[in-house]
């Protein structure tokens, strides 16, 4: 990510400091994770110490300080879901993008993880990715759904 589209997202803020949670999240959702020289970048022009930001980018956790895939996938493993095969469909989606949970792909195009409940446990098993919902798989319909992501 270069430095001129960090500073365009900071000065759209109006480099205030209090608009430091917003800056964090507009450069995660656009570059998908936060390299330590953004987070000086951002010390710099919004004034605020380094640590105080990389305390917040270790708190919360929409923020990623390690390199993230252009796709974020979200297995459930919740009661719901897992009763209705959830496994079998984490076991499908492993093998279609070769890699584990917690972990990211080479090509940087799919990370994985799994959660304890989305929220829609009638859909069960769900997956989501990039926030969309998707529900009712089983582990083909999976596999077909991870083939549509570019
Ligand atoms: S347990 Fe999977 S959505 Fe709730």
């Amino acid at each position: 990510m270069d430095t001129e589209r960090i500073d365009q997202i900071i000065d759209k803020h109006h480099g205030e400091a209090s608009s430091l949670i917003q800056v964090l999240l507009e450069i995660q959702r656009e570059h998908h994770w936060l390299p330590r020289e953004v987070l000086w970048r951002i010390a710099e022009k919004l004034a605020v110490p380094f640590s105080r930001i990389q305390h917040i980018a270790t708190f919360y956790k929409a923020f990623s300080l390690v390199p993230k895939g252009r796709h974020e996938v979200h297995v459930c493993m919740g009661t719901a879901c897992h009763v209705r095969g959830a496994s079998r469909v984490l076991d499908k989606v492993q093998e279609s993008i070769g890699i584990k949970p917690g972990e990211t792909d080479l090509e940087l195009k799919f990370s994985l993880e799994t959660v304890n409940c989305l929220g829609c446990c009638a859909l069960g098993p769900v997956m989501e990715i990039d926030h969309k919902t998707h529900g009712k798989l089983s582990p083909a319909k999976a596999a077909k759904v991870i083939g549509t992501y570019e």
